[in-house]
């Protein structure tokens, strides 16, 4: 039988283009892959390794020379491995039918989008998801985001982007999972299998893609796509966990980035995807480039030219060329005049046709080309009401001064002020190419939907309409028009909603921010509404920590909102009226000011960390150490004891850390009860604090629960300057609490 099916498949393979080739079990996978390998010109390899943007939506600079005809006409070749942003049944079938009709091997494309947070139905932003704290929430939303992609003809999404980040200056810390390495890992392993499922051939999965590969979150001063600069301590211990993780969960692509590292780009970086990734870590995905990153090595300064380029990029790595043209221009020739051993090529063609076989892509060229489905599945009910669920989770409370929150249904006059309150579009974030304008559901239409009474005056405008993807927002600084009206309802009403925050469009990709404060005239606004009403509620919506350092001081309540996706403004208005308790928990530390930045609560020590009675010790004149909001910090309706911390070292290769928490209030509530451990002396200094464990719990008023963590080597050990993985013997400082701060203290002695 099997005999049959190997000798059916050659002559299939041998006569005609695939169109019905039958798929065997995974581990023929590999003799297919050698069948076709041998049957592949050079030129036809490299076209695996080759990338093209669609005619339509461009997510970078359009090279030269990648025009519609050139496309067309290497499409036609089977010079074209995978296309990048098409989308729609209708036009992928067709670029598909081309390629597998047309060409000598009929080779099936892939096609790669950034499904970052949804599809058409938007999630939050992933790091309003990573305030959740909850993984099955995370990977429920990957899954929708799949269930939709896949609907329109796509099958593998650019996402998770899993840069830990220490630096909100940066714009992309919306896309990420925020400053912790451990978070980051869960947060990674869980969107990995959101999108693809236990079965990646089924035709509602996409092969998913963790990104940026590596440390492009340590750019310099936060400016986008500057030069990232870290010893190997922090990218080996803070940097690459969540990409292991990632790999562990089977990821089947990396992206790489933009940035050096350590003087090499990532895209040219043998250390990093083949001596690391594919050797270490036995990765056997394929690794893209990021947009033309492969041919941005020469404004590096580190490869000559484009031919020169792509010889570096093969030679570290980098098995596919998004958008350069680097590839398919010169890597023939590269390995004809002997600069690039034509092993390398086979090795990266190799797993670039692994994840499509895997994908089904060869049963079934067309599997992900169903009309039906397309109608069915876009903005379907059930995937509002799991972005809602997401939402609701994402939603941190920050401040709630004599329970001003939750408000009461009509029994106040209350006055809803600022822009971003009437926004359609802010809330869905930068990432939301796919969806269309105008679905985010506005804070306004939330309190509609919920029967709300209320008035509303929008203040100044802030931002202008115009802003999109590509183009910088403008932020007005000097019409204080609107300013009166607003402060005259906030006059008349009991409390006050101050929906304020930034433009969907500056944070994100290229929106690098020196400041981080509220932008424009809104502190402006606030401030002369707490001049005649005190009872404020701020609402944040924003893509990044913001150090609002007199709101904090001056406002009774903030709720952090982030940018909540299709569903903002009911989430945000169940949460406002107590129809939801809030339970995040901030992933990413908010600054006093950005002069702090960076600022994260896993720092090391230092040599002077203690206040002396001179300046000789690590401090600001000018400012505190201590952040506004810490990480992991997030407030409830109700409130939680912690009691009863225990150490068990007496088990023979675990420690048990255990604590009581009480629901000490007087409605339900969840907490996430955080562990972290402190390697007090080791052969490379440890942070002072490193989150080890988590657990989200619902409790009842006056309920209790034991919550129990299990430290292992896993999570005692860390890696040293040769990349090995140690546990040192040594005292360890222990913490279980409600926030990176906050909790019950010990210690154990590690033998
Ligand atoms: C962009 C981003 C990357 C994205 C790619 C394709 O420049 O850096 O994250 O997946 O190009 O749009």
């Amino acid at each position: 039988m099997k005999a049959n099916l190997y000798y059916l498949l050659i002559i299939s393979l041998y006569f005609a283009p695939f169109n019905n080739c039958v798929m065997a079990q995974e581990k023929s996978i590999e003799k297919n892959i050698d069948s076709l390998l041998q049957q592949m010109t050079l030129e036809e390899k490299v076209g695996q390794m080759n990338q093209y943007n669609g005619f339509w939506d461009v997510t970078g600079p359009a090279p030269q020379g990648g025009n519609a005809e050139i496309k067309y006409e290497h499409l036609k070749k089977g010079l074209v491995g995978s296309m990048l942003n098409v989308v729609g049944t209708e036009e992928v079938r067709k670029l598909q039918k081309l390629v597998v009709e047309e060409t000598r091997l009929g080779i099936p494309l892939i096609f790669g989008y950034d499904v970052i947070h949804g599809y058409k139905t938007l999630a939050p932003i992933p790091l309003a998801e990573a305030a959740s704290w909850d993984m099955e929430a995370i990977e429920n939303s990957a899954k929708i985001a799949a269930q939709e992609a896949s609907a329109v003809g796509l099958n593998w999404t650019f996402a998770p982007m899993v840069d830990i980040s220490r630096d909100p200056r940066w714009g992309r810390v919306m896309e990420g999972g925020g400053e912790d390495t451990y978070l980051g890992a869960e947060i990674a392993k869980a969107r990995v299998k959101g999108f693809q499922g236990d079965d990646l051939s089924k035709p509602n999965t996409l092969a998913a893609c963790a990104k940026h590969f590596a440390a492009y979150g340590f750019a310099e001063a936060g400016k986008e796509y500057n030069t990232a600069d870290i010893g190997t301590s922090t990218l080996y211990n803070a940097v690459l966990p969540p990409f292991k993780a990632a790999v562990d969960a089977d990821v089947k692509t990396l992206m790489n980035g933009f940035n050096i590292l350590n003087g090499i780009p990532v895209t040219g970086n043998k250390m990093l995807q083949r001596d690391i990734l594919k050797e270490k870590w036995g990765f056997d995905g394929f690794v893209i480039s990021d947009w033309s990153s492969v041919g941005e090595m020469v404004p590096h300064g580190f490869a000559e030219d484009l031919k020169h380029a792509a010889e570096l990029g093969v030679k570290a790595g980098s098995d596919m060329d998004m958008e350069s043209s680097a590839y398919v221009l010169h890597l023939v020739e590269n390995v004809k005049e002997g600069k690039v051993d034509e092993s390398l090529i086979d090795d990266a063609v190799r797993r670039i046709l692994r994840v499509k076989f895997e994908l089904g892509l060869f049963e079934d060229p067309y599997k992900y080309c169903n009309e039906e489905r397309e109608k069915e599945e876009l903005y379907h009910e059930d995937h509002q009401a799991a972005v809602l669920d997401m939402a609701l989770k994402s939603i941190v409370l920050l401040k709630n001064d004599d329970n001003l929150l939750p408000l009461k249904k009509d029994q106040q006059k209350i006055a809803v002020i600022g822009q971003l309150a009437n926004d359609n579009n802010s809330s869905l974030g930068s990432w939301r190419l796919g969806s269309d304008n105008n679905t985010g559901v506005s804070v306004l239409e939330g309190l509609k939907n919920q029967s709300i009474n209320f008035s509303y005056e929008q203040g100044p405008r802030i931002f202008n309409e115009e802003a999109n993807f590509l183009n910088e927002v403008k932020v007005n600084e000097t019409d204080t028009s609107g300013m009166q009206e607003a402060v005259a309802l906030a006059k008349e009403s009991d409390v006050v909603l101050m929906v304020l925050g930034e433009h969907g469009f500056q944070s994100g990709e290229g929106r690098s921010r020196t400041q981080l404060d509220l932008p424009g005239l809104q502190l402006d606004l606030l401030k002369a509404v707490h001049e005649v009403n005190k009872n404020i509620v701020m609402i944040l919506m924003n893509g990044r920590p913001l150090a609002i350092h007199w709101e904090a001081e001056n406002i009774p309540a903030i709720l952090e909102t982030w940018q909540l996706g299709s569903q903002a403004g009911n989430a945000i208005t169940e949460a406002l009226f107590g129809d939801y308790n809030p339970s995040g928990k901030l992933p990413m530390t908010f600054p006093r000011s950005v002069g702090q930045v960076p600022i994260y609560y896993n720092h090391f020590s230092t040599g002077r960390p203690d206040p002396e009675s001179t300046v000789f010790w690590t401090h600001y004149g000018d400012e505190k150490n201590e952040p506004l909001f810490p990480f992991g910090y997030g407030l409830s309706y109700t409130t939680f004891k912690y009691t009863d911390l225990e150490i068990d070292t007496n088990n023979q290769n675990s420690i048990e850390v255990s604590a009581t928490i009480q629901n000490t209030g007087k409605v339900t509530g969840k907490e996430v009860v955080q562990l972290y451990i402190h390697d007090k002396v080791a052969s490379v200094v440890r942070p002072v604090k490193e989150l080890k464990g988590f657990q989200k719990i619902s409790l009842a008023p006056g309920a209790s629960q034991k919550v129990t963590f299990i430290l292992t080597d896993k999570e005692l050990g860390f890696y040293n300057h040769d990349y090995e993985f140690v546990v040192e013997p040594g005292t360890f400082g222990v913490m279980v609490g409600t926030n990176s701060q906050e909790g019950l203290t010990g210690t154990f002695v590690l033998n």
